[in-house]
Parts: C-alpha cells; structure tokens; sequence
C-alpha cells in the first residue's frame, strides 16, 4: 500500500479530544468544513487533498448520538470519494453499544447495524475504546483495534492514599474489568452487585457479593449514562457500612437527570476520561483525565504498521 502521508479529521462530537490527539502527534488537524444545509442534512467538504494519504477520523457517537454518527459516515464517503488510501474511524465512544443482542423478541441489534454503516460506508479499520461489550469487535469484518483507559484510571487512583481499597461493580458483566481494576491496584478486595435491569432508565439492586464494609470503594463501569447505577451502588456501599465511595467510568454520557443523581449519591469523586466532552458544571464535579496519548500512541503505530497489542492492558 502506498502511504503518502498521514492525516486527522476531527467531526465535531469532541473537539478537544481530537485536539489532543493531534498535538501528542505533533500534527495539525486537516482541514474539513461541517455545516448544515437549511433542511439539517449534514454538509462535509474536505478541504485538503487526501489521495493516496492514511486517514484517520476522529468521532466518538456521544449525544446527540444519530447527528455524530451520520456525521462520521458522511466523512468516510467523502475521504473514500477524495480517493484516500486507507481510512480509520477512530471512535472513542461507540454509541448503540448496549443495543448488542435481542434481548427479547422483534427488537433490532442497532450494535450491528451501526458496525455495518460504518463498514458500508468505507471504513477500513476501527479504533475504539471500552466498547460496552468486547464482543461488538466481531460485528466489524474489517480489523478492529480496542484500547482500554483502565491504565490511565488506575495510574490515577494508584497515587492515593486508599487502604483497605475495594472494588465494586455495578452488574455481574463488569465483574472482569472489576477484577482486572483489583488487580493492578494491588490486589484490591472485590464486589459486585447483582443488578437488574427493569427499564432503560430503572434498575433494581437484588444482592452484593463481597464485602464493602470499612472499605475505601472505587465503584467501576464503563459509562455513566442516566446516572442510575453509579448512585444506586453508591447508596447500597455506604448502606453496607463503605468508608468512603468513589466512582469511575471511562464514558460520561451524562444523560437526562444524571449530574443531579451524581451530586445527590454522596460519592466524594466521580474520575471520567475525555472519550467525551464535559463542560459547565459537570466540570465541577468530575475529574476527567485524557486518553489523548493512548489514543495517539494507537495511531501513530497503526500508521506505521506496528504493533498495537502492547496497548491492550
Ligand atoms: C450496564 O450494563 C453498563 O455497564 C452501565 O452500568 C450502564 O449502562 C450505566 O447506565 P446508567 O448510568 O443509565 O445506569
């Protein structure tokens, strides 16, 4: 394959993140114009010539989720259109991730569907992180690279002061990524919650394994979306005697009532990464740390062919 150079296009989902990226790169971000037509059909002219160059997008499908998303796959058909060698979608937060099964009858698997979209419309390769399930790397049929932000969140909690440290997780599906935080913060006791879900929004809270009393708790997960989880299983580790509760995620959704269940839960730190932006008052309240230097890293080896298996911790 002919790669003459390297190029980043930045959507308009997370600027900042993307402005990272490319200063980790020591690159500036290519030029692309986003508007919108008076009808809001999305509009996308690529401002510099990109034939035969590796490209590389940068979107995360956070809220509004259907405006990045289509925003995403106009740009692939337009670089694929501008004759680019190879373009990957660098999506730090994959949206539609939790839609990854039919868990009941004549619903739409909208995880597949989305991976379809994206390979339809000219993707070559994918660069995520935290997919909600690492199955969803198989509804792709093109190479997926799926990177963790476990080892920047645990860099973090690893320079406090936290003995005797728990970690708990909000459903018997995080338990592994739960484990695998226990591990590396030096063999940290664990818990779970054995959640049910009993709406898109409701859960109800039937059992914790483990022990959390007269523990420092980090609750894990892999966003926080309307909030719901983070607060109920900071209410259950404080009802079971927690000695203090903090919380992190990788993806701040924040949606609906959100901020408010997090401010009202009594967590004394919520540690998000910028997959997402925050701005305002979620500012405030959550610490965010950048997975820019990963992401880059990432990039910078799949420019160069190398190796990226390092990166997966
Ligand atoms: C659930 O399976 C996920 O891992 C998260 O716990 C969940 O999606 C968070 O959503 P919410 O903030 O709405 O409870």
């Amino acid at each position: 394959m002919r790669k003459k150079d390297f190029q980043i296009f930045a959507g308009t989902s997370n600027p900042s993140l993307a402005t990272r990226i490319s200063k980790a790169l020591n690159l500036d971000l290519s030029a692309v114009d986003l508007n919108r037509f008076p009808d809001g059909e999305i509009d996308v002219k690529i401002q510099v010539d990109v034939r035969g160059s590796d490209v590389f997008i940068v979107q995360s499908t956070c809220p509004p989720v259907n405006e990045n998303l289509m925003e995403l796959l106009i740009m692939i058909d337009a670089l694929r259109r501008a004759s680019a060698e190879r373009i990957t979608a660098v999506i730090p937060y994959f949206g539609y991730a939790r839609q990854d099964r039919k868990a009941e009858g004549r619903v739409p698997i909208s995880a597949k569907l989305v991976a379809n979209l994206i390979t339809r419309a000219g993707a070559d390769r994918v660069l995520t992180m935290d997919l909600h399930a690492a199955q969803i790397q198989g509804f792709f049929d093109i190479p997926v690279d799926h990177l963790y932000s476990a080892p920047v969140l645990i860099d973090y909690f690893k320079k406090k002061e936290m003995e005797p440290l728990c970690v708990l997780c909000c459903d018997v599906g995080g338990a592994k990524m739960a484990r695998a935080y226990a591990k590396r913060l030096g063999g940290a006791g664990l818990a779970i919650i054995d959640k049910r879900r009993t709406g898109p929004s409701e859960t109800e809270v039937a059992e914790v394994i483990g022990n959390v009393e007269g523990m420092n708790v980090i609750i894990v997960d892999d966003m926080i979306s309307t909030g719901t989880s983070i607060a109920e299983a900071a209410r259950v580790a404080a009802d079971r005697g927690a000695r203090s509760v903090r919380m992190t995620a990788t993806h701040a959704v924040l949606c609906g009532k959100a901020m408010e269940k997090i401010e009202k839960s009594g967590v004394q730190e919520v540690v998000v990464t910028d997959t997402i932006p925050i701005t305002g008052k979620e500012r405030a309240w959550l610490k965010q740390l950048t997975v820019a230097p990963l992401l880059a890293e990432a990039i910078h080896r799949i420019h160069k062919s190398e190796s990226v298996s390092s990166l997966f911790m």
